[in-house]
């Protein structure tokens, strides 16, 4: 760490940028470059996420705020910690969320998909019951009701911990009527109800590069992300038994991260769909009931 910030908020965050760009921070969770994490610390100390970065970037910031902005960028670096553990704050697909070391930081894909309405491949009019499976922080059950009002969800996850940082952020967007939180592991607690959409972001990071992970994963619970030998241990269980859960017309999404050759690998003849996002990577597969029924030979 080197000298203090000086008075406006773009010198805060120049200098910000500079401290991490000489630390050996990784990013990747909840930005993924030393400026925008910046932007994001800065803003956050001076209470202005709400506000466009440009538009205040030349506004002053007194002393004590420079002091808390020196601070929370000296522990970051310091600690390794994600950030959004050491502000409590998440942000995702546009929306605030509570967060702490409980669940692990909100970073799944399914943030632009279902900021751009999953369009073109699911129309959200046919939606009217979803599943959040390995919900963690209620972050993509709580976007999907933000996005769809007419949405009832189900959110379920393994661990009770995890699913207290859900129900606080639930009770933050008073969507209690509309989300339902389930201690479920994969399928085996929940009701036989149906869903039109069942979407999952599991552990799915292969046992081998678990230890080579950046330090800042040291903070996140490892059962979130952690996915047995191949990294598909979870999602062949969802593969194998998502169909009985789903509508005529329902469709099931899932996150690999960088396991999509894996998985087309481990099922050939499965006509799995790779959905882009805006980022425009494909890690995001889309199966229609009508597919797993078809090929429910080889995902058993
Ligand atoms: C990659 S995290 C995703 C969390 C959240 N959906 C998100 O995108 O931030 C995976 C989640 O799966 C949960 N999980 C692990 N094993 C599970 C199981 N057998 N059944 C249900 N959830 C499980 C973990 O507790 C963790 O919250």
């Amino acid at each position: 760490m080197s000298g203090t910030p000086s008075n406006t908020i773009r010198a805060c965050v120049d200098w910000a940028t500079l401290q991490f760009e000489n630390s050996n921070v990784y990013f990747g969770h909840g930005c993924d470059n030393p400026r925008d994490e910046a932007i994001w610390a800065t803003m956050h100390v001076a209470g202005l996420m709400d506000r466009e970065y440009e538009q205040v970037a030349d506004l002053s910031l007194d002393g004590k705020l420079r002091a808390s902005v020196a601070q929370l960028i000296r522990q970051r670096i310091e600690s390794r910690k994600p950030l959004a553990y050491l502000i409590g704050e998440a942000w995702f697909a546009g929306h605030p969320f509570f967060i702490d070391e409980r669940a692990i930081v909100p970073r799944s894909h399914f943030s632009d998909l279902i900021q751009d309405g999953f369009g073109p491949w699911i129309s959200p009019h046919q939606l009217h019951r979803a599943l959040d499976l390995c919900c963690g922080s209620g972050c993509i059950a709580l976007a999907l009701a933000l996005a769809f009002p007419q949405l009832q969800v189900d959110a379920a996850d393994i661990d009770s911990a995890a699913l207290q940082v859900a129900e606080v952020n639930i009770e933050r967007y008073r969507l209690n009527g509309r989300i339902n939180v389930i201690q479920s592991d994969l399928f085996a607690g929940l009701a036989k109800e149906k869903y039109d959409l069942i979407i999952c972001n599991p552990p799915y990071i292969a046992m081998s590069l678990i230890d080579q992970l950046p330090d800042e994963y040291l903070h996140e619970p490892r059962h979130a992300f952690a996915g047995g030998s191949d990294g598909l241990k979870f999602v062949r269980q969802i593969l194998a038994q998502a169909e009985r859960y789903l509508t005529d017309n329902g469709t099931l999404l899932i996150e690999l991260g960088d396991n999509a050759d894996a998985l087309e690998n481990a099922y050939p003849h499965v006509p799995f769909l790779w959905l882009t996002s805006r980022s425009g990577q494909s890690v995001v597969m889309l199966l229609s009931r009508q597919d797993l029924e078809t090929h429910r030979d080889q995902l058993n």
